[in-house]
C-alpha cells in the first residue's frame, strides 16, 4: 500500500458527536494499525474552551467508549495521543482564522506536515460555507510548490435540497478545485457496499445476468429499530427522503445498477454512477401519492416496553409531519435497466436494524415441476447483505431428495463472520479517512452526482410541500411501516421481503 504523506487533520467540530464516536475512534485504529505516516497532527477546533492536555483527555475517555477494550492498546493509546492538539476558537468568525493559521504554521513546523492539511467539517451544515470562506480568505487552501496539498471533507447533509445544494457547490468550488472537494457518504466506505464492485466486476457469472433480461425487480431495504434519538431538532427538518434516501440509498443504488467502468479509478468510477442518476426516471408530481408512500411512527410496545410516538420525541413537533418511513417505485430509463422496478425503502422504528438488497431474478420461462404438485416454485434470490451479519445469500430451488420431483428453496450462504482470522470489517470511516488522506476520492460523492440525486428527489418534495391531500400514514413502532407500501409491487403476490417476519405483523395503521 502507497505510504501516507505527512499531513495535519484539522477537525471542525472536534467536540461533536461525531468526532466522538466515529471520527477519533478511526484515526486512532488508522494509527494502531500503522496505517498512518509517523509525522501526522489532529488539530480539534471547537468553541468548548479546551487545552492540547483536556482535549486529549477527552478524546481518551471517547476512544475507550466506542471501542472495544480488545481493540485499544494502551502504549498506542498513549502515543496517538502525543499526536492530538486543540484550538478554541468561534469557526463562523474571521477575526479567528489568523491564529487558526498561526496554530498550523507552529504545529507544522513540529510535524514537518509540509503544508498538506485536510480540513474535515464535521460541524452544523450551515458553517459549511463559512469555515471554506474564511480558510480561502486566509490563504489555507493554497496548493502547490510550497504549499502542499489541501482536501475538504464535508460531512452530510450536502444541501437541503437541489438549489440549496447547487449554492454550496459553487461557493465551496470556487476556493477548493472538485477533485480537492470530498463529500462525505459514509455508506461508500462500508465494506460491504464496496464489495458489491467486486462482485459485480471480478466475478465472470454475475455480470451477464446483471439486465433486464433476468432479473425482475430489485429491492432494497436501510431498516432502523432505533427511533431519532436526540435528533429530533435536525431530523424533524430533514425526514427520511433527505436524510437517507438522497445519499446513502441512491448511491446504493447507483452501484448496483452503474456500467462497468473502463478503469477502476475516480474519475471514471463515478462517471459511471452520475450516468445511473441521470437515467432515474422522474418521478410526475400526479404519481407521487402512488409511488412514494411515507409514514412516521407511532407509539407502541416493542418487547414489552413502551415506545414513544415520533411526535413525543425531544425536539420535535408535536403536529409533524416529517416521514420518518419512505417507500418508493423507481425505474431506470436506460438499455441495462429499462422495464426494470427497484423498490427501495427505509425507516425508523422498524423490526430490526437491517440493510440489504434483494435482486429477485426472472422465473423460468416454462414451470416442469409445478403443475403436478401444483406449487409455485419461488423464482431465484440473490441477497446481499450490507449489515448486519454482513455477507452474500442466493436462493435456489432444489429437489428433495426421494421419490417424485419435489422442489424447495435452498440457501447457499456466505457470511463475513466465517472468515475468522483477522477478517475484522474497519469502520466506514476508518477506510473513508484513509482515503482522503492517500488523495483517493473513489469512495466519496461528486459534486454533480450529489446534485443529479437532488434533481431526482425535487418533485416528490415539493409535491409533498404543496399538496396537503398525499398521505402521511402511521405504522407503529416495531412494525414494517404502512402496509401501503406493498401496494408498490406491480404483481400481486409480490411483496417486500422480510428479513424478520416474526414482527412483521400488521398494527393498527393510521392516517396522520
Ligand atoms: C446517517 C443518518 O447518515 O445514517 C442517520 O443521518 C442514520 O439517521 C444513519 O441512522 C444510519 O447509518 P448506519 O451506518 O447505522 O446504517
Amino acid at each position: 500500500m502507497e505510504k501516507p504523506e505527512n499531513c495535519i487533520i484539522v477537525i471542525f467540530g472536534a467536540t461533536g458527536d461525531l468526532t466522538k464516536r466515529k471520527l477519533m475512534p478511526a484515526l486512532f485504529n488508522l494509527f494502531q494499525n500503522k496505517l498512518l505516516s509517523d509525522n501526522f497532527a489532529v488539530l480539534g477546533i471547537g468553541q468548548t474552551a479546551h487545552t492540547d492536555e483536556s482535549f486529549r483527555d477527552k478524546m481518551t475517555e471517547s476512544i475507550n467508549t466506542f471501542l472495544k477494550s480488545n481493540q485499544v492498546e494502551k502504549g498506542y493509546l498513549t502515543e496517538f495521543l502525543k499526536h492530538l492538539y486543540y484550538q478554541s476558537m468561534d469557526s463562523t468568525a474571521m477575526a479567528s482564522y489568523p491564529i487558526l493559521k498561526q496554530r498550523l504554521m507552529q504545529i507544522d513546523q513540529q510535524v514537518q506536515a509540509n503544508g498538506n492539511y485536510i480540513y474535515y467539517l464535521a460541524t452544523f451544515p450551515d458553517h459549511f460555507e463559512i469555515i471554506a470562506r474564511h480558510l480561502g480568505q486566509q490563504g489555507l487552501q493554497k496548493q502547490g510548490k510550497g504549499f502542499g496539498w489541501k482536501r475538504i471533507v464535508i460531512e452530510k447533509p450536502f444541501g437541503y435540497d437541489l438549489p440549496s445544494a447547487q449554492i454550496l457547490n459553487r461557493r465551496i468550488q470556487q476556493i477548493f478545485h472538485e477533485e480537492h472537494i470530498y463529500r462525505i457518504d459514509h455508506y461508500l466506505g462500508k465494506e460491504t457496499v464496496q464489495n458489491i464492485l467486486a462482485f459485480r466486476f471480478a466475478n465472470g457469472i454475475f455480470e451477464p445476468l446483471w439486465n433486464r433480461n433476468y432479473i425482475d425487480h430489485v429491492e432494497l431495504t436501510a431498516a432502523e429499530d432505533l427511533g431519532v434519538e436526540n435528533r429530533g431538532r435536525y431530523y424533524d427538518k430533514a425526514g427520511a427522503l433527505r436524510d437517507m434516501v438522497q445519499n446513502h440509498l441512491l448511491q446504493l443504488l447507483a452501484i448496483i445498477a452503474m456500467e462497468p467502468p473502463a478503469k477502476f479509478e475516480a474519475t471514471t468510477i463515478r462517471n459511471e454512477k452520475v450516468k445511473v442518476f441521470q437515467s432515474l426516471c422522474p418521478v410526475p408530481a400526479d404519481d407521487v401519492a402512488k409511488r412514494v408512500i411515507r409514514g412516521q411512527y407511532l407509539a407502541s410496545t416493542i418487547r414489552g416496553a413502551k415506545v414513544n410516538s415520533y411526535r413525543d420525541e425531544a425536539n420535535v413537533s408535536a403536529e409533524s409531519k416529517t416521514e420518518t418511513f419512505v417507500a418508493m417505485k423507481l425505474g431506470i430509463d436506460n438499455w441495462r435497466w429499462g422495464g426494470v422496478p427497484f423498490y427501495i425503502r427505509t425507516g425508523k422504528r422498524l423490526p430490526t436494524r437491517v440493510t440489504e438488497i434483494v435482486i429477485h431474478f426472472k422465473k423460468t420461462p416454462h414451470y416442469l415441476f409445478t403443475r403436478e404438485l401444483m406449487v409455485d416454485i419461488p423464482a431465484n434470490q440473490l441477497i446481499l447483505r450490507i449489515q448486519p451479519d454482513e455477507g452474500i445469500l442466493l436462493k435456489f430451488g432444489m429437489k428433495m431428495p426421494g421419490a417424485g420431483f419435489q422442489i424447495k428453496t435452498v440457501n447457499m450462504d456466505f457470511h463475513y463472520s466465517n472468515l475468522g482470522g483477522n477478517a475484522t470489517l474497519p469502520d466506514a470511516y476508518q477506510r473513508l479517512l484513509l482515503d482522503c488522506i492517500l488523495g483517493d476520492p473513489i469512495l466519496y460523492a461528486r459534486g454533480d452526482a450529489v446534485e443529479a440525486c437532488w434533481a431526482f428527489l425535487m418533485p416528490v418534495l415539493l409535491a409533498w410541500q404543496n399538496n396537503p391531500d398525499i398521505k402521511l400514514y402511521g405504522y407503529p413502532a416495531g412494525t414494517w411501516g404502512p402496509i401501503e407500501a406493498n401496494n408498490l409491487f406491480k404483481e400481486p403476490g409480490e411483496e417486500w421481503r422480510y428479513p424478520c417476519k416474526n414482527l412483521a405483523q400488521d398494527g393498527e395503521y393510521c392516517e396522520l
